[in-house]
């Protein structure tokens, strides 16, 4: 079999559960919460993680960042502003989020606009992420090129030292955002490839549910 073959042939029927109007929520929050719930409950790497897409001048840009709350009644996440996807968001609020949980053959997508907390907020944060972590936020200019992975930790050294004993400060350009949802959608794998999908949009100041084909 050639690579190709074998990646071809790499199937799998999704029988694990399944996802009906009768059994979801109003809020589509309240389903999120449920799903997530199960997803940590599973034990399965990282449910937090998801992939952030961002536009750059018309094009798309994905990455992972993790989930590190539901507040505000939106997904919220932390980086740095002046990265790539920060400028980004800058230009063009319009953002997706992805959930993959394969474990539970389970997906959802998240369409909506992001804006960044509050300083107090992301500053309570920030204070509760580990002490190499916060100095790495310092030292980090993430998505600017570096000379090498000696110049990195060399800056990092540097700033262990400087900041040993203290509380390193929040730098400014450093903080979250919150992506308040427009479209919510459930993915549920189903035998047969007749998946389950339930979309939520947001309307007014309800949620309207639609069943979509898979
Ligand atoms: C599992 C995982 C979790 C990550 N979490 C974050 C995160 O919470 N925030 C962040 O800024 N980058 C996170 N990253 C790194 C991003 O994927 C990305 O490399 C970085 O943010 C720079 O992206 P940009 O240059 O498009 O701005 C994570 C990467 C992985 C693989």
């Amino acid at each position: 079999m050639t690579h190709n073959e074998q990646i071809a042939a790499l199937r799998k029927d999704y029988r694990h559960s399944e996802l009906l109007e009768s059994a979801v929520d109003a809020d589509p929050i309240m389903l999120f919460h449920k799903w997530f719930k199960q997803a940590i409950e599973s034990e399965i790497t990282e449910p937090n993680a998801m992939c952030l897409s961002t536009i750059a001048d018309g094009k798309p840009e994905s990455r992972i960042v993790l989930l590190k709350g539901i507040e505000h009644h939106g997904f919220v996440f932390y980086t740095n502003y002046n990265s790539h996807k920060g400028q980004q968001i800058e230009q063009n609020a319009n953002v997706h989020l992805n959930f993959a949980w394969l474990e539970l053959e389970r997906q959802i997508r998240i369409k909506g606009i992001a804006h960044k907390i509050s300083e107090a907020e992301s500053d309570l944060y920030f204070a509760s992420r580990p002490f190499e972590s916060r100095v790495g936020a310092i030292v980090s200019a993430q998505s600017e090129t570096v000379e090498s992975r000696k110049a990195l930790e060399d800056s990092m050294s540097e700033a262990l030292t400087k900041y040993e004993g203290t509380n390193p400060p929040r730098p400014e350009h450093w903080g979250g955002y919150v992506v308040i949802p427009e479209a919510i959608e459930f993915w549920q794998g189903r035998t047969g490839r007749l998946h389950d999908r339930l979309l939520y949009t947001k309307e007014a100041q309800a949620w309207k549910l639609d069943r979509l084909c898979p």
